[in-house]
């Protein structure tokens, strides 16, 4: 494989040392200094060693490739690691020997799509107890900066696929489990967790604009209902170790630069003031915030006023990635541009961090066991599976063809397409290198299947499809493996359009006068089926996203019936025309004029798959025995007396639905629950996520009851002020989509205001 070659030659680069290396408490310079104390609080043992420390030390100690305290035994710290989906090759990382491997589990986009929050969590574990023995060999740090939770608001966007999907809720409560499976439960932290990239940022370049620069404009309603939630969980609610600022700016500042959405909302407003955070600048977001080419030139200010305004803001780790932007801390404080106290407290924030990780505990402390022999686990590959199984989405199945059963001796199967037999394309960004690739083709063979493949086309509109023809004429059943890889869908990889790749639909369409049938297996985000779907002899369509190590084998286990689907899309297929009508800059979800929307809520056009498909080999009902027709406003807000600090997390009535499977086929089923009716702002959603729950292995003819719990938030909705409100109405949660069942009820009495929002400055 291609990664383990580059990683090949990482390792002569660089050193072993590059890692983590823990003070010496029990002998070095600090043993005496209180942040040795394990019986302390955090704060005071971090300040401690801030206190340590003069003054060039710390301003040195400002950056991702801190450089640490030789005198003081703090060996060098890179606070840039990255594990998305896996622990993943980058700086802070050093890959080789035991340490050559670790599990690779699908990107996010497919995560989000088992709509399975157990799982998501269970990967938050596996990821960190791998992270964790890297670092604890030297192989890597104690900071992760993952996940990457920014709503996927247009389809062009090449970072997409690393977040859970369109709909914040559904981002919300995919980082909450994520969060909380990387970080523990307990006092000390596997790892620290960086919740990224806040906020409003999901756009790499649209003409002239690119992330470095763009102001993305939005309105304080949009704001709080769409492109927070996620953060608001991570920081509020799940106490994240670290948020990383974004590149872009927000209604006129940049993020790294923005004392109202670092310290007014995310530190005052949700009390982020817990013992174990700092804020990271996304990497050269400070230099870009200043007045060099391709940046935002806010307020005109050179590099050092940039850093000092960045600083005193509340960002309190500058990363720097590429040669000739490195920022001097020493030179920004020199020229007044921030204060000692703001020095000192941005160093104590970092050091929170690190001593919650147990950085200063000694041999002796949790976590520190964990070594080569906790990374790729059984019950590790096993997870990379299911997970794939679990995500992948079956779009269309003509007369029930799949399952299939394609190795009796007899049947012949073509497999064509550009990541048939490539299992590197199965990972998509910020990867590392799996315990082994199983490609489909690989998986297939494996599974006793005789396998005729061929090469297809990615992009080229001039492919010469006479291999997969001939490939096609020898075999019973086709399987295509087309869409869009992370080749073209990347980092710094928007796309301008979002139609199937012109060449695979060319041989697609000379496979489909073969007259064999057809199953298509679309890999990446967005690309319109539409012309897929007209062909006749495509008989089934699944969308794989970027499913992991184990990619190539869950699709052959669901195309077999080894394993079924019921994954839902995690985000609206948008028709190709869509990038036409809406503008990439344009920020709002709301439609207006021949502005078409956004998202499932807002989109009035005719999308070519909804936010929520997913078929199965069997079929499901549902029904709603019993739910209150009509709650007071006021007596829900006074039950809620004790069960939550905050309002809108106050548990809401469960709603019990039952499932039956009405075939015979044993299946998982998501129960997807959409809130829509006539409360609040105008205009209206046209429906919400607000609570969900997978279902696993329901049987044939088997009903199963669904405690749908939710909480005020997926009720309540946003003023234009930002405030969030629970109104007076009429209300209706629809189960399914396509519908399968509703209950409506009547909320009576006053407005009632959840959550104050605090405004910004004029
Ligand atoms: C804010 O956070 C602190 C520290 O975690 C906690 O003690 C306090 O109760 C929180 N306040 C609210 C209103 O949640
Ligand atoms: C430093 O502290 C003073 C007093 O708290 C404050 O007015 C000032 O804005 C701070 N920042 C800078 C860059 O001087
Ligand atoms: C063929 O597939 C079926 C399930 O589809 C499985 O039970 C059987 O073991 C497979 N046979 C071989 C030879 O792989
Ligand atoms: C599910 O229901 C549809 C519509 O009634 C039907 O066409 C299809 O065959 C059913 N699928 C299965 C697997 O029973």
């Amino acid at each position: 494989m291609v990664s383990s070659f580059v990683i090949g030659l990482l390792s002569i680069i660089s050193p072993v040392s590059a890692g983590v290396k823990y003070p010496d408490c029990a002998n070095g310079p600090l043993k005496l200094n209180l942040v040795c104390n394990t019986q302390a609080a955090p704060e005071a043992r971090a300040s401690a060693v801030v206190a340590a420390m003069n003054n060039n030390e710390k301003l040195a100690n400002l950056i991702n490739n801190a450089p640490g305290v030789s005198r003081l035994g703090l060996s060098a710290y890179q606070w840039w690691n990255e594990a998305l989906h896996g622990v993943a090759i980058n700086r802070g990382i050093t890959w080789g020997g035991q340490f050559s491997a670790a599990t690779q589990f699908p990107q996010a986009i497919t995560t989000g799509a088992t709509f399975d929050d157990v799982l998501i969590n269970r990967i938050g574990i596996i990821i960190s107890t791998e992270a964790r023995a890297f670092a604890n060999n030297g192989r890597a740090h104690l900071d992760f900066w993952t996940p990457n939770v920014n709503p996927f608001r247009d389809p062009r966007w090449g970072r997409g696929h690393e977040t859970p999907g369109e709909d914040p809720f559904r981002n919300k409560k995919w980082a909450e489990a994520f969060v909380r499976g990387m970080q523990g439960t307990g006092a000390t932290h596997r790892v620290i967790a960086t919740c990224k990239h806040y906020a409003g940022y999901d756009l790499e370049h649209s003409g002239s604009t690119t992330r470095f620069n763009f102001n993305a404009k939005i309105s304080m309603q949009e704001l709080v209902e769409y492109y927070l939630p996620p953060f608001q969980q991570c920081a509020r609610d799940s106490k994240v170790g670290s948020i990383m600022c974004a590149y872009n700016g927000v209604n006129g500042v940049p993020a790294c630069l923005d004392p109202y959405m670092m310290d007014t909302v995310l530190r005052k407003h949700w009390n982020w003031t817990d013992s174990n955070q700092y804020v990271v600048s996304d990497c050269d977001a400070v230099y870009y915030a200043s007045n060099v080419n391709g940046g935002h030139r806010y307020k005109n200010m050179n590099y050092n006023s940039a850093i000092g305004a960045s600083l005193e803001a509340g960002c309190d780790n500058m990363c720097w990635a590429t040669s000739g932007t490195q920022p001097n801390p020493t030179n920004a404080f020199n020229a007044r541009t921030f204060n000692q106290s703001t020095l000192d407290k941005a160093l104590v924030r970092q050091f929170q961090g690190l001593v919650k990780a147990g950085y200063f505990d000694g041999v002796d402390s949790i976590y520190r066991n964990l070594g080569a022999a906790d990374v790729n686990t059984q019950l590790a590959r096993d997870t990379a599976l299911r997970a794939a199984e679990e995500g992948i989405v079956l779009l269309k199945n003509t007369d029930n063809f799949l399952p299939i059963s394609l190795n009796q001796s007899a049947t012949q199967v073509a497999m064509i397409g550009f990541w048939a037999n490539t299992a590197d394309k199965m990972l998509g960004g910020y990867s590392g290198t799996p315990p082994f690739g199983h490609d489909p083709v690989t998986a297939a063979r494996n599974m006793g299947i005789t396998v005729n493949y061929a090469a297809g086309p990615l992009t080229q509109s001039s492919f010469d499809a006479n291999a997969a023809v001939s490939a096609a004429q020898k075999s019973a059943v086709i399987i295509f493996f087309g869409g869009i890889d992370n080749t073209v869908e990347k980092e710094s990889g928007d796309r301008t359009g979002i139609a199937w790749p012109s060449g695979q639909v060319s041989v697609l369409q000379r496979l489909n006068q073969l007259n064999k049938p057809i199953i298509v297996v679309r890999m990446g985000t967005h690309v319109d089926d539409t012309p897929v779907l007209a062909l006749n002899n495509v008989m089934a369509v699944l969308w794989a996203g970027y499913p992991g190590q184990s990619g190539g084998t869950a699709v052959m286990n669901l195309i077999t019936g080894l394993a079924s689907p019921a994954g839902r899309l995690p985000m609206t297929v948008y028709p190709a025309a869509y990038t036409g009508q809406a503008p990439y800059t344009n920020m709002a979800l709301r439609p207006s004029g021949a502005y078409p929307g956004r998202t499932y809520k807002w989109y009035n056009g005719n999308a070519a798959f909804p936010f929520g498909h997913g078929l199965h080999y069997t079929n499901f009902s549902a029904s709603i025995p019993d739910f209150p027709k009509t709650l007071s406003i006021q007596e829900i807000i006074s039950s809620c007396r004790g069960k939550s600090v905050y309002l809108d997390q106050c548990p809401f009535t469960t709603v019990s639905v039952a499932v039956t499977n009405t075939g015979t086929w044993t299946s998982d089923y998501v129960v997807l629950g959409f809130l829509t009716g006539n409360f609040g702002p105008q205009p209206y959603p046209i429906k919400s996520l607000a609570t969900y729950k997978r279902l696993s292995g329901v049987r044939g003819e088997e009903t199963v009851t669904a405690e749908l719990e939710w909480k005020l938030e997926s009720l309540a909705r946003v003023d234009g002020k930002g405030n969030t409100v629970l109104y007076p109405g009429e209300y209706t949660l629809v189960v399914d989509t396509p519908e399968k069942t509703r209950v409506s009820f009547t909320l009576t009495g006053e407005e009632f205001v959840l959550d104050e929002w605090p405004q910004p400055p004029a």
